[in-house]
């Protein structure tokens, strides 16, 4: 190797050591910055924070972090963990990406930790960087619970949520209930790498494996948005004009099925089940539109995994699995209880 070949090397190996430096130092600073304060006072605004200046005595401090900010199901998540905080004086943060997003999800929790801050609620994610931040939180006393999504295999505290295996189950029991005759499905999936996700087509397929009349076509993703929905949907229709019934997995794919499959008139002739009862899809239920439902408790997940890090603050040992109720509904278990309708609140 000549020389201006070595000196270029080191000179490349020694502005990647100063940029990771940069970055490490950049992300404990913003992570002390945004979360640090200590029990008792106010937090001063820092970036990205939503101080609650309703309460000067804490007990705690916790951040929740969602898939995505302003997703009416996390919003519903949201509204139970502020409740649950208020009632118990914890100072909480909501905090994460603005739309669905991996690597930003991840930083929140990175920079969480570096605030060290006493407890992190945040949906569980299937890859070995969460894992670390876990084991990484762990090691310095913030205990982790996660939420509508586990991630069993990290070695976080306590999981609140559906069991979502089982709620793939018994939608697959629903449709096999719901129709007669030859049924092809098409599902349409939050993202293909979501664990629960993926449980929940699991537990799909499992249910409707011995029901021979029944076979999927394709699994397509949405993004977890309406519109990738609609997009799916569509694509779907082009491309498997036999398609007789649609199976959304997330909140906002029976929506944008919906919406789609009323453009086409086409009705009838198709049967959707979807997930969550957001207002729109309860909408869609009311008209015929959506056949039926699987409802989670967001609001109940929120309170509940407030609860279980205040425990666990105080040394307590739990259960991991805290598992909230999960079922079906169709047009005739309408109007629901107001219970149901707002993800668990009790009125
Ligand atoms: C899932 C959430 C997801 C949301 C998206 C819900 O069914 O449980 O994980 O973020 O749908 O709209």
């Amino acid at each position: 190797m000549d020389y201006s070949m070595r000196y270029f090397r080191r000179f490349l190996y020694f502005s990647t050591f100063l940029v990771f430096i940069f970055t490490s130092i950049l992300t404990l600073y913003y992570g002390k910055e945004t979360f640090h304060f200590e029990t008792g006072t106010v937090p001063t605004q820092a970036q990205g924070t939503v101080p609650n200046t309703h309460h000067n005595n804490y007990q705690h401090h916790f951040v929740l972090i969602p898939e995505e900010l302003d997703n009416d199901y996390w919003r519903l998540v949201e509204q139970g963990a502020r409740d649950a905080a208020k009632f118990h004086n914890v100072y909480l943060e909501y905090l994460g990406p603005k739309q669905a997003n991996t690597a930003e999800h991840l930083k929140t929790i990175d920079m969480a930790i570096a605030g060290r801050v006493d407890g992190i609620i945040t949906q569980g994610i299937g890859e070995e960087q969460f894992n670390h931040l876990v084991t990484k939180a762990k090691e310095k006393s913030i205990p982790i619970v996660t939420i509508d999504t586990d991630a069993p295999e990290s070695e976080r505290a306590v999981y609140v949520g559906t069991d979502n295996y089982y709620s793939g189950f018994i939608a697959g029991k629903a449709i096999i209930n719901d129709t007669t005759g030859r049924q092809h499905v098409a599902i349409v999936t939050g993202r293909h790498d979501a664990p629960h996700q993926k449980l929940r087509v699991q537990g799909f397929m499992d249910a409707i494996a011995t029901e021979k009349r029944i076979s999927v076509l394709t699994v397509e993703e949405s993004n977890i948005t309406e519109i990738g929905a609609s997009e799916a949907a569509h694509k779907i229709l082009k491309q498997y004009p036999s398609v007789t019934a649609f199976y959304g997995t997330s909140a906002l794919d029976g929506i944008g099925i919906a919406k789609v499959v009323s453009n086409l008139k086409a009705e009838d002739n198709i049967y959707i089940i979807g997930f969550d009862i957001l207002s729109e899809t309860l909408e869609y239920i009311e008209n015929g539109l959506i056949e039926a439902t699987v409802v989670q408790f967001p609001y109940q997940m929120g309170y509940e995994s407030v609860e279980r890090l205040i425990q666990l603050n105080e040394g307590k040992e739990l259960q991991p699995l805290q598992h909230t109720d999960t079922k079906i509904v169709h047009k005739e278990d309408l109007p629901l209880d107001p219970a149901t309708m707002s993800g668990g609140q009790q009125p």
